[in-house]
């Protein structure tokens, strides 16, 4: 497909066009000297290590290795076609797509159907102001607390009653039918008659990440069944995947501390209107990992609201037995069960925002959630009871991908069953046959595959292993590593979850004794460990994600750069351990002091966004 334009006409594109302003539109970015930097949008983090540099036209990040032009950004981030990405870069720059590069029929379906629910959206928005029958929809709107502001901010329509009107409105002829049938907004009766799918409902559009309205959910006018339509699944709306709000969020909120996820669209609807516009909902469906990752974009803790009733409850468990497997670290998941009979939308008009979010922060961790419901019907008091919920928790810890949270959770579930933790992880492991002494330097796990529909240029390198791998090929750089941030560094290390670290900071305190120690030597001091053979990857390359990066300069830059991101990580992992002490109780007051300390500094450093080469 990509043959049809030609290069030259690529590269003097991505020449004219900036490419901080193609990303900055998409990504927060704070500017860095020349370049900026962010949150990587490929991979969820919580410090910038996502670089966009200008005057290369590439971004980079140290964090995952993701890196590219404004080009692959478009198709690899935002997933546009070839011929859109190009076609709106184009428009950027002012320039003209060269003829030959006019979009394929093909290429341009999903263009006319997108237009086409775009079209639908804007006449139901207007039958909402105009109708002759619009004032139940109005009258039922207000009743429900909806004003005007936040009907429009959701795009809040009208599907008039009568069989024809969208129909005749928009579907002119057999193609624009066609369009409309396919996306679900008008449906084929058995004698081959059209008709609209939505009649006399207030309608709700759903966005995709864009904000362009893919789909609708259609609300009854008061009692009756169903409640609700929706679209049904089409080549532009996959109920997996999609969540209402989740644009209206964006807009409104720059970076949530959480967000919500509730069940109706009038939950989303009603929380915005009381003054809580962080929140989704998965649509009438139970939600899906896809889900959780895409709320996860939008922050780092999600809350899970259910109504506190018998089906509630039921959805709590499957949405948690789905958490488990998004679980990385530096992510949080709390669950918030509702009064009974209350849903967000009626809670909130009835006790107000304020209360609402006092709820909000005291909903219940994961964590001790998943271990309630484990041992509900178990008495832990006896040997059997302990022995039962720590094989019922085995199964559901091993598919939590984060080490840190995964090690956090043992340890949790070594209290209950009263257990040493290295007991537990011994029964855990047990098959495996494998000394505790080897058991941790473990390889990374395999990145996943690439997608089918972009080839991902991604590999995953752990910063730490850049480090190192820099550090054996200019051992001078150990000079850049103060022993004392070596010893904040322990802090990612604590629960011996991250080899790559211990290896680091050992590596350091050698060279630090023995200075210009050559990499031969430093790594045949491991001879007979298993890190001797990463320490071989490493100096053949491994952890480097270009070849050029170790030269000169830029790799002292690198060097300290990844410095300062793991001693954020490893203050941000220390907060999370203090934070946990908060809530528990458990916490000293040198240690809230000290949680709070760290918590200003890092506001600090997010502020100023200076370079923090700290040695
Ligand atoms: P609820 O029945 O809890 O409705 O359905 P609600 O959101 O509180 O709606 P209001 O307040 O009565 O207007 C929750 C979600 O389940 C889906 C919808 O996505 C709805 O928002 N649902 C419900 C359907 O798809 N169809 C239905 O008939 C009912
Ligand atoms: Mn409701």
């Amino acid at each position: 497909m990509s043959g049809r334009i030609p290069q030259d006409f690529i590269n003097d594109l991505l020449e004219r066009v900036d490419i901080s302003e193609v990303i900055g539109a998409r990504v927060e970015l704070k500017k860095a000297g020349s370049e900026y930097k962010g949150l990587c949008p490929f991979h969820t983090e919580k410090t910038p290590s996502f670089h966009v540099i200008p005057d290369k036209g590439f971004y980079h990040c140290f964090g995952c290795g993701a890196n590219g032009t404004a080009l692959s950004f478009l198709l690899e981030h935002e997933r546009m076609p070839f011929q859109d990405a190009i076609a709106y870069l184009a428009g950027l720059a002012g320039v003209e797509v060269p003829k030959e590069a006019a979009p394929t029929p093909r290429d341009d379906r999903r263009g006319r159907l997108l237009d086409m629910v775009d079209r639908a959206d804007r006449w139901f928005r207007q039958q909402l102001v105009q109708h002759a029958e619009r004032a139940t929809a109005v009258d039922y709107l207000r009743r429900r607390g909806v004003d005007g502001a936040v009907a429009k901010t959701f795009g809040i329509g009208f599907a008039p009653p009568g069989r024809r009107g969208l129909l005749e409105a928009l579907g002119t002829d057999d193609e624009q039918r066609r369009l409309l049938l396919e996306t679900g907004l008008i449906g084929q009766a058995d004698d081959g008659s059209y008709y609209d799918r939505f009649r006399n409902r207030i309608t709700f559009p759903i966005r995709d990440t864009r904000g362009r309205p893919i789909a609708f959910g259609g609300r009854i006018l008061g009692d009756g069944q169903p409640k609700y339509l929706n679209s049904p699944e089409s080549p532009l709306f996959h109920k997996g995947r999609e969540l209402y709000g989740f644009w209206e969020c964006r807009q409104a909120v720059r970076d949530p501390e959480r967000v919500l996820l509730v069940e109706g669209y009038m939950d989303v609807v009603g929380l915005a209107q009381g003054g809580v516009p962080e929140a989704c909902a998965s649509l009438g469906t139970a939600a899906t990992r896809d889900h959780l990752e895409k709320l996860f974009r939008l922050a780092p803790e999600v809350v899970f609201c259910f109504d506190g009733d018998a089906a509630g409850l039921r959805a709590a468990w499957k949405a948690a037995r789905t958490a488990l497997e998004v679980l990385e670290d530096g992510r949080e998941i709390r669950l918030l069960f509702l009064p009974a009979g209350e849903d967000p939308d009626s809670l909130i008009r009835k006790e107000g925002a304020e209360a609402f979010r006092t709820r909000l922060a005291q909903a219940t961790p994961f964590s001790e959630y998943l271990y309630d419901e484990l041992s509900r019907d178990l008495d832990l008091a006896a040997l059997d009871g302990r022995a039962r919920l720590a094989h019922l928790a085995r199964p559901m810890l091993e598919q939590i991908p984060g080490r840190l949270v995964k090690s956090l959770m043992l340890g949790r579930l070594a209290e209950l069953a009263r257990m040493p933790v290295e007991e537990l992880q011994r029964i855990f492991q047990g098959a495996r046959q494998v000394s505790p002494a080897m058991e941790l330097p473990r390889e990374p796990e395999p990145a996943p595959p690439p997608r089918p529909e972009t080839v991902r240029r991604r590999v995953r390198v752990a910063r730490e292993d850049t480090a190192t791998a820099l550090l054996l090929r200019r051992p001078e750089l150990a000079a850049e590593a103060s022993a004392e941030a070596m010893e904040r560094l322990a802090a990612l290390d604590a629960p011996g979850s991250r080899p790559g670290v211990r290896l680091l900071r050992a590596l350091v305190a050698q060279l630090h004794a023995q200075p210009d120690l050559p990499a031969a030597v430093l790594i045949s001091a491991w001879l007979g460990t298993p890190e001797h053979e990463r320490l071989v990857r490493l100096a053949g390359g491994a952890g480097l994600p270009a070849g050029e990066l170790a030269q000169g300069e830029r790799a002292l830059q690198q060097f300290r750069e990844i410095l300062a991101m793991l001693l954020d990580e490893a203050a941000g992992m220390r907060r999370q351990v203090l934070l946990d002490r908060i809530r528990s109780g458990e916490a000293t007051p040198e240690e809230q002091a000290e949680y709070f300390a760290l918590k200003r500094a890092s506001a600090g450093v997010r502020e100023d966004s200076a370079p923090v080469a700290r040695g």
